[in-house]
This record gives structure tokens, C-alpha cells and sequence, in this order.
């Protein structure tokens, strides 16, 4: 049977949506999307019979403080939902934790919960995945957990208080003369830290990289002296392949 899928995310480049929409492929298909990315003052009800997976990206080993705010108003009714967090193959410390217990405060029934390997924003790591096996594993899953019993949150590795993190990072982009002030970047950062001129960024960027992954020209880059000496020597300390981790209570 064919399971209508509510997704809610927040995704900067595109890991958790595409780890979200690969789940409601496997079990049905996708009936709506809340891109928090974008929305910045949602509000939602979702109801009993809705299936919801939302999922977030792991900053500092917890959601993004963004997104967090973005959540506050949204609310389930007994909904069940999967939790995802996408982590760049260094930790997803107490992120996963931190989104399970949002879940469950507002109404939702956590029948998973996920941690999944995507490429990191920051150097050249893991910048295959998710690949074809970490898609297959997230499919599994997403069947099993439909059927699943609802999870008890004290499975899932974390501790409370949650570390601090979350805050975004303090690389800034700059942009090239390649640019052709098309405005793309301006409309979709996040946190709306691009001026108009496209050029002027301001501190409130969490350095997400959006505007370099998504610049049509590759105008947008991030050559800081800071940055151009953390990226290799943090590619190399984090080359080990780290696996997904997937939380469950199965139906007896
Ligand atoms: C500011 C910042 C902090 C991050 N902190 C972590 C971290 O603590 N652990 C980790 O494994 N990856 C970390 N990452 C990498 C992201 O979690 C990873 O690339 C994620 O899949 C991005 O999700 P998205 O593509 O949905 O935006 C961080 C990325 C940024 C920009
Ligand atoms: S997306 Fe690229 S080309 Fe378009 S305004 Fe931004 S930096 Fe310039
Ligand atoms: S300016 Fe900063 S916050 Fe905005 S898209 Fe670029 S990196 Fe992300």
C-alpha cells in the first residue's frame, strides 16, 4: 500500500531533503513538503493520519539553532513521523536526540529515528554519500519503521543537556567577478545574510554553503586564509568511512 508522506525539512545543500525523499519513495509517495529551509515563520497541524519524516542537518552536534526556531510552531496530532538527522561522517553527538525530543513535545509518535552520512559542507569529505548502499539502508528502513511500535526516545545515543552546538559556522563565502548578479543566491540563502548588491555578507550567515553549492557560475567560493587551512587538514582527519546508525522498536 501506497503511504502519503509529509516531509518537513531543513536542508541547506540538500542532504536531508534528498535522505527524506529517498524514505517516501520507499514507502509511498510524497503528499507535501514544509522547506523550512526557506519558511521562516511556519505553522502547521499535522493530523493522526498523517506519516511525516522530517529531518535537519547536524551543526555542532545538534539541529541547527535555525531550524529549531523554524519547528516552533509546528505541531503534530499523534502523527506518526520518522527523525532524520544527516551528519558529515565526523558525529551526530546529540542532534538526533534533540530532534526526537522536539517530536514528541509537539505531538508526534517517533516510529524511527536516523542518523545518515552525507557529504560535509566543509572540505571534500564523504562527498559521495548518501550513496547507493546508504539509499538502500534508508528504504529498509523506512518500510520497517512504518510498520514499527512507536520508539522509546531512550534508545537513541545522546545525552541531555545537549551539548552546546548548533550556531552555524564562522567561514564567510566571497564572491568572484564571474558573478552575474542573477539574484539566486540572495533568494535562497537561508537566513537572508546576502545583501542586494549579492556581494555583502552578513555575520547572522551560518555558513551553510548554499550560496557556493548553488551559484550557477561558481562565483561564490571560500578562500579565507582560515578556511583554505582548516579544509585539508579536517578532510584528512575525518577520511574514515563513519556508518548510519538507525533506531527502532519492532513490532513483536
Ligand atoms: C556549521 C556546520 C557545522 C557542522 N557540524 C557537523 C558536526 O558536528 N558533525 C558532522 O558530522 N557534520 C557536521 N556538519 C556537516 C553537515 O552536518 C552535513 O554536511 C549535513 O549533511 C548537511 O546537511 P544538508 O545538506 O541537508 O544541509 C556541519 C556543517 C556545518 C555547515
Ligand atoms: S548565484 Fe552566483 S551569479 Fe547569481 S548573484 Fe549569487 S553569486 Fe552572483
Ligand atoms: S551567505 Fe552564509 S548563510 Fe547564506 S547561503 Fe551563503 S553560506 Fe549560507
Amino acid at each position: 500500500m501506497q503511504t502519503p508522506v509529509s516531509l518537513i525539512h531543513f536542508s541547506p545543500t540538500g542532504n536531508s531533503r534528498t535522505v527524506a525523499q529517498t524514505m517516501a519513495a520507499a514507502i509511498g509517495a510524497v503528499k507535501d513538503t514544509l522547506d523550512l529551509t526557506l519558511e521562516t515563520r511556519p505553522e502547521r497541524v499535522y493530523a493522526a493520519e498523517d506519516f511525516v519524516i522530517v529531518s535537519a542537518p547536524v551543526y555542532g552536534g545538534r539541529v541547527p539553532q535555525v531550524a529549531m526556531e523554524r519547528l516552533a510552531r509546528v505541531q503534530g496530532t499523534q502523527t506518526p513521523a520518522i527523525v532524520v538527522v544527516t551528519f558529515g561522517n565526523r558525529d551526530y553527538d546529540d542532534a538526533l536526540l534533540e530532534l526526537a525530543d522536539w517530536a514528541a513535545a509537539h505531538g508526534f509518535v517517533v516510529k524511527g529515528a536516523c542518523a545518515v552520512v552525507g557529504r560535509h559542507t566543509f572540505g571534500e569529505i564523504a562527498t559521495t554519500r548518501p550513496d547507493s548502499a546508504d539509499r538502500a539502508q534508508c528504504e529498509d528502513f523506512a518500510r520497517r519503521a512504518l510498520a514499527a511500535e512507536p520508539l522509546s526516545l531512550e534508545q537513541i545515543s545522546g545525552h541531555r543537556p545537549y551539548k552546546d552546538g548548533g550556531k552555524g559556522g564562522k567561514f564567510r563565502p566571497t564572491t568572484t567577478e564571474a558573478c552575474t548578479h542573477c539574484g539566486l543566491c540572495v533568494r535562497s540563502c537561508p537566513v537572508q545574510a546576502i545583501a542586494e548588491d549579492c556581494c555583502t555578507i552578513a555575520d547572522t550567515c551560518i555558513s551553510c554553503f548554499r550560496c557556493i553549492r548553488s551559484c550557477p557560475v561558481q562565483a561564490k567560493e571560500c578562500v579565507s586564509p582560515d578556511y583554505l587551512a582548516f579544509a585539508p587538514m579536517f578532510t584528512q582527519k575525518l577520511a574514515a568511512r563513519q556508518e548510519n546508525r538507525f533506531f527502532l522498536q519492532e513490532t513483536k
